[in-house]
């Protein structure tokens, strides 16, 4: 059900306490395009549009939103609608085009844009990965390759150095889960691998997101550091003990298998059993490493998951199947609110003290976004979608989880992974042809929002 029927004044929910964060995400890849300038090298991502018969139907992201060159007006649109903190991710081949060679025009771009924020009262919050690993880093073996983790680590610390005395949040990267899935097992995401063994890519994600934690801390940042993860309810499409059964295992992997390791410094009994090569693969002192204090969890949600269990003899023993009784965004993810209330009390139930502050760092849905004849786009479903969300937030809240803040997904439409161009998520309309941006309905919907939430927060 919808609460926000009234687009010009819906108000935050009242449970969402005074100096709750408010904030757009973006990440590199997706939108800054100038995909070879200022000596920038290519990513995995680059290579995958280009394969022969690529998922994205021929779309690449070489312009995407030209953010690289016209972030001011981006960084504009950010104070225009108000947030407090601004996500972004740090583009690696930009930074490092081989992974190993600082590039000072690409590591001088991140430090306009963290000025730029900054002169607009916006906490920069940057993500030093967002699943564009550069290719000559893949080619030399990838995540697999414990190298990659230490490379990694070099990495984030001469970000660090650079922009450690203004950026307020950082975080490692940005949901491992996705990367390992849909990169590196079912292969339509880069670097499209379909591994069986998948066990050292984990490791190696794991290794480089503690890795970069320590480099971080030993940089001496201002800002809290944390990471990104995705999580979603998974639900039994019927009460048989097999389909229980299954979404008890898939539970264990798809939403603990990264932070069992990251909180507890351990993986648990069940996910080692399926995937030995986990543990196999991890040297003395890596879940130390692994498990270093975080200052906070960044958490992405989107849709649940509906499991069943598979006839005998498939290659895998589940399947998936939609939830009964949702609805579905224009990218068909299922549409259910209370989904993020569950996994967020999940969260802190499970894993109670070791559970730091969360932030729910991307909330958002694709719609069917055009402009009409007055050049507006009235994007209800996106307004309804995310105070939906917001409302699911402060029920948790009430239930007693810290929850700090939000961030939409996404400032702007961008370049949508698989779905190349065709999948719109912005609070803004971009036209790729011409790159105009067009606030949309939901932009101000939500710049309302956030300034009555100031105000009324604002003793007086
Ligand atoms: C990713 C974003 C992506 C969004 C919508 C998230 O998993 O972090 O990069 O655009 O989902 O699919």
């Amino acid at each position: 059900m919808s609460h926000t029927d009234d687009h010009d004044g819906p108000t935050a929910p009242r449970t969402l306490p005074p100096g709750f964060t408010f904030g757009a995400s973006t990440s590199a890849f997706q939108i800054e395009g100038a995909t070879t300038l200022d000596g920038r090298g290519p990513s995995i991502w680059d290579a995958f549009c280009r394969r022969p018969g690529a998922v994205t139907g021929g779309d690449t992201a070489d312009r995407a939103c030209e953010h690289y060159v016209r972030y001011r007006e981006d960084v504009a649109l950010a104070a225009d609608l108000g947030v407090d903190t601004y996500r972004f991710s740090v583009s690696w081949p930009r930074v490092m085009p081989d992974g190993l060679t600082v590039n000072p025009k690409g590591l001088a771009f991140y430090d306009r844009l963290v000025d730029g924020l900054l002169a607009r009262e916006i906490t920069p919050f940057a993500c030093l990965f967002h699943w564009d690993l550069p290719q000559a880093v893949y080619e030399r073996g990838g995540w697999g390759d414990r190298d990659t983790a230490l490379r990694f680590a070099e990495y984030a610390g001469i970000v660090a150095d650079r922009l450690g005395d203004r950026v307020g949040m950082w975080a490692t990267m940005n949901e491992p889960w996705v990367h390992l899935l849909r990169g590196h097992i079912i292969g339509d995401h880069a670097p499209g691998e379909h591994l069986m063994d998948w066990g050292p890519i984990v490791h190696g994600l794991l290794l480089a997101h503690g890795g970069a934690t320590s480099a971080l801390r030993a940089s001496g940042v201002r800002g809290a550091v944390g990471l990104i993860e995705s999580v979603a309810p998974v639900r039994p499409l019927s009460e048989s003990p097999q389909d229980v059964g299954i979404a008890q295992m898939f539970d264990a992997i798809r939403n603990r298998l990264f932070l069992s390791a990251v909180l507890h410094g351990r993986h648990e009994d069940a996910v080692v059993r399926m995937m030995p090569s986990l543990i196999d693969c991890a040297q003395a002192q890596d879940m130390t490493t692994i498990a270093g204090e975080l200052d906070f969890l960044g958490i992405n949600y989107y849709q649940p998951v509906g499991i069943r269990a598979a006839a005998p003899g498939g290659p895998v023993p589940f399947e998936f199947g939609p939830v009964p009784g949702l609805g579905t965004t224009a990218a068909g993810f299922m549409i259910d609110p209370d989904g993020l209330r569950e996994s967020l009390v999940e969260l802190g139930a499970r894993h109670r003290d070791r559970l730091p502050p969360i932030y729910v760092t991307e909330i958002g849905c694709a719609c069917t976004d055009e402009l009409d004849e007055a050049g507006r786009c009235d994007d209800r479903a996106r307004i309804d979608y995310i105070g939906d969300h917001l409302r699911a937030i402060g029920g948790a809240l009430d239930e007693g989880v810290d929850v700090r803040g939000c961030l939409v997904w996404s400032l702007l439409d961008n370049f949508e992974w698989d779905q190349g161009l065709g999948s719109r998520y912005g609070l803004v309309h971009v036209d790729f042809r011409t790159q105009r941006r067009t606030p949309k309905a939901s932009f101000h919907w939500y710049a309302g929002l956030i300034a009555r939430h100031r105000r009324s927060a604002t003793p007086a």
